[in-house]
């Protein structure tokens, strides 16, 4: 027997109404998803693809009993994770989201692989299962757990609780291939040839030791690349445990976040010139590679450095001015600052625009995020193909808390980790303004000499203090 819900006039069974609800909650991640892609409608793609997460929810409760204690604890599950999900978004500093978004995609791994454990023991436990079912559960529990744990170990390293270094040892890759070898044994074996409960725990306990041994050897600069790659093996898992479970939703929203997430990686591999294979394999960042990583302290050139009065001369004065953001400007929260400099500029007459890395910050579309933040208009965010032949025609580039997205050694030096890195055509200006604290390198550890360029004048100190003087002097000129 149906049971029945009323939608309009016509009748619906229980089972019609919970696929259409799944399909309205696929469309809105789907419309959600869409609207994401540009910053405009960011906000409008949040709270569309937040519908569908209630509908999906709301939903899945459908069909349980109501005295059932499962309801109880579901329910307590999502209050908590509203909670720590409402909590940790408001307080988390943009310069801190990568390891959140570590966190949070990390769980999500982790519970896919859970489930699926858990559905396998019940059903098992009653009748022998169709090999594609274990072929999804193995599929859930080992790509969710090396999510999971590969996550905790990327938070880690960010959060600098423990060394952001890739973390290397003697016949790492011949652990790593035993771990492997051995998982892929316990997948063949439960696929092919028997039932066993245990052994998928111990395929859990496996894949969790995968997850970290994978991600050690990994260096925190490439660590946003790995956690969207993990990102998209959640989805993958997620999509998984959709099948185990015979939920549509699950398999469109993990098969979604998997697809983007694969895309996203790409993207970010492509921006900084290297492949997937370079950032997971090849250890950037170890302290005992000759790739000239370096503290900036043994430097023994010269640099021109200057005041902010007499910058600010030579800005106000100018014609057109581009200006560089990177990560320190999310360090020092400078973007409004940013923002009022230009300002003082264009009242002046002055063209200004914005030059966008890809890569610029520790996540994609940081700078974009921080300066919509500011009320800087969309029109002035130049991506870098559209902006790297107007450098020449800059009377003055302003390099502000960025680095290594405009380090010509990404051109010039083989020998360079970010040899290959498409950059900032900075160097191209007619002057160069580098404002940053001292001679520190950035993320990547690389020397830049643009720094030592006889176009550029340093301006050191946090980025928010040069700019406010920055704009004193603009005003005075
Ligand atoms: P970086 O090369 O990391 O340089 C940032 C610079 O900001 C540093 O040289 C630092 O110099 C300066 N700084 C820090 N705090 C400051 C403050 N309060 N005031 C002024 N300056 C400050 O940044 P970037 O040019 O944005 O490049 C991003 C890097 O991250 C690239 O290597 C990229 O490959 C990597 N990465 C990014 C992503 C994404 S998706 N964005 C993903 C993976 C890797 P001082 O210490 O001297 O001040």
């Amino acid at each position: 027997m149906h049971k029945y819900l009323l939608v309009g006039t016509s009748g619906l069974t229980q089972a019609e109404g919970v696929h259409l609800a799944y399909l309205v909650a696929s469309v809105l991640f789907i419309l959600g998803l869409k609207q994401l892609s540009s910053p405009k409608g960011a906000r409008k793609g949040n709270i569309t693809a937040a519908v569908g997460m209630v509908i999906a929810l709301g939903t899945g409760l459908v069909g349980l009993h109501p005295s059932s204690t499962k309801i109880i604890l579901i329910v307590a599950g999502v209050a908590f994770g509203l909670v720590v999900g409402t909590v940790s978004a408001r307080k988390v500093k943009m310069t801190a989201m990568p390891q959140m978004v570590a966190a949070f995609n990390g769980v999500g791994g982790g519970a896919a692989a859970l489930v699926s454990v858990e559905e396998y023991a019940r059903l098992i436990a009653h009748s022998s299962q169709a090999v594609v079912f274990v072929l999804t559960v193995v599929f859930s529990v080992v790509i969710g757990c090396v999510s999971f744990a590969g996550s905790v170990l990327a938070f880690l390293k960010l959060q600098e609780l423990m060394t952001g270094r890739p973390v290397t040892y003697p016949g790492q890759q011949v652990v790593n291939a035993l771990i492997v070898v051995a998982i892929l044994a316990i997948a063949v074996f439960l696929i092919g040839f028997g039932t066993s409960v245990a052994l998928v725990v111990v395929l859990l306990a496996l894949a969790l030791v995968l997850g970290v041994a994978f991600v050690l050897p990994i260096g925190g600069a490439d660590m946003p690349v790995v956690i969207s790659m993990l990102n998209a093996f959640t989805g993958l898992a997620v999509a998984a445990t959709g099948f185990v479970l015979g939920n549509t939703v699950l398999i469109v929203g993990g098969t979604l976040v998997g697809a983007s997430g694969t895309l996203l990686t790409k993207m970010m591999g492509d921006s900084m010139g290297r492949s997937l294979g370079n950032v997971l394999f090849a250890a950037v960042g170890k302290v005992t590679s000759s790739t000239g990583a370096s503290t900036g302290e043994g430097e023994t050139r010269s640099v021109r450095t200057g005041t902010a009065d007499d910058i600010g001369v030579m800005l106000a004065y100018s014609h057109k001015v581009i200006i560089v953001p990177g990560y320190g400007l999310a360090v020092a929260q400078a973007q409004h600052a940013a923002r009022e400099l230009a300002s003082a500029l264009e009242k002046r007459g002055v063209e200004v625009s914005y030059a966008i890395h890809p890569v610029a910050g520790r996540m994609p579309g940081h700078m974009n995020v921080l300066l919509a933040e500011a009320d800087v208009p969309y029109e002035q965010l130049k991506e870098m193909d559209e902006i790297n032949d107007q450098f020449k025609l800059a009377d003055a580039v302003l390099v502000v808390g960025a680095n290594d997205v405009v380090n010509p050694s990404a051109r010039n030096s083989p020998s360079s980790p970010i040899y290959g890195m498409p950059i900032l055509n900075a160097d191209q200006a007619k002057n160069i303004v580098f404002m940053k604290r001292s001679m520190r390198p950035g993320f990547a550890g690389v020397d830049n000499d643009l720094m030592f360029d006889p176009k550029t004048i340093m301006l050191f100190g946090d980025a928010k203090d040069s700019l406010n003087k920055l704009v004193a002097a603009v005003k005075a000129a």
